[in-house]
């Protein structure tokens, strides 16, 4: 996959995008992820990449012209179909649903605005507006960083495991958030793991984190139980954890 990051602060991403599931993904060829300064699509000498918006009110917005010349580079002559995510407060709430639909393209264009946003003729470059939650951050730079990061360790062979390894993750098949894990040691500060746990019954331990998903998705977020997450009930499961 190719992942192009447009932004007016590219150092951003430097340390981010060059370490831990990232890195090796690059490595390994799995994704090439580019950062490309807006600024570089400015035409005076200044670098403008902002203006004073036409309704009044504080602050600057973001030229549509620098957009345009910016993503149309990124396409290239468009042969590559492209998904072009916009980030902006007003955009859908991102999920891991998103996430694992971003991850089937083969190239993803993202756009970082500041200020008080971007000009609105830029959102008919745009396939997707993506909001990272009903708060307001200075930029789009770390809504871009969680799409990137959270595509990129969904793609084949990145992460260790396959795709079991998501599968059983929070927001994964199930629908659930995933049940509490513990290593070793088995007792530590006199806080124990879970006797069941330490038994190496696998039919049991499968039976115990269901049931324990589903009661940290109740309490924690009960929309989820209501879109469908599930846990199939079955006697024996419950009568092991609630031993
Ligand atoms: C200060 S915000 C602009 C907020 C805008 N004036 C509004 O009220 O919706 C600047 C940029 O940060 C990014 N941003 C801020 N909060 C975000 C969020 N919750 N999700 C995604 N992007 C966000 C967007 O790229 C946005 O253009």
């Amino acid at each position: 996959m190719k992942i192009d990051v447009i932004t007016v602060f590219p150092e951003m991403f430097r340390g981010f995008f060059g370490e831990s599931i990232l890195k090796r993904a690059a490595a390994m060829g799995a994704a090439e992820i580019r950062t490309v300064d807006l600024r570089d699509f400015a035409t005076d000498r200044r670098r403008t990449v902002d203006d004073k918006p036409y309704s009044g009110g504080p602050g600057m917005l973001m030229k549509p012209e620098v957009w345009f010349q910016a993503v149309e580079a990124c396409m290239g002559d468009g042969s590559r179909p492209a998904r072009v995510v916009l980030t902006t407060p007003a955009g859908r709430p991102y999920t891991q649903r998103i996430a694992e639909e971003l991850s089937g393209a083969e190239h993803l264009v993202i756009l970082c605005g500041h200020y008080e946003g971007i000009d609105e003729r830029v959102s008919t470059l745009v396939t997707d507006e993506i909001s990272m939650g009903d708060f307001v951050l200075t930029g789009g730079e770390i809504p871009a960083a969680a799409v990137v990061d959270s595509v990129v360790r969904l793609l084949p062979g990145v992460l260790g495991g396959g795709s079991e390894a998501t599968a059983r993750e929070s927001f994964g098949a199930g629908g659930l958030l995933e049940a509490p894990q513990y290593t070793r040691p088995p007792e530590y500060r006199g806080l124990k793991v879970p006797p069941l746990l330490l038994n190496g019954d696998h039919a049991k331990t499968d039976g115990w984190r269901r049931r324990q998903a589903f009661d940290l998705t109740s309490r924690n977020r009960p929309d989820l139980i209501a879109m469908g997450g599930t846990y199939a009930v079955g006697g024996f499961e419950e009568r092991e954890e609630r031993q």
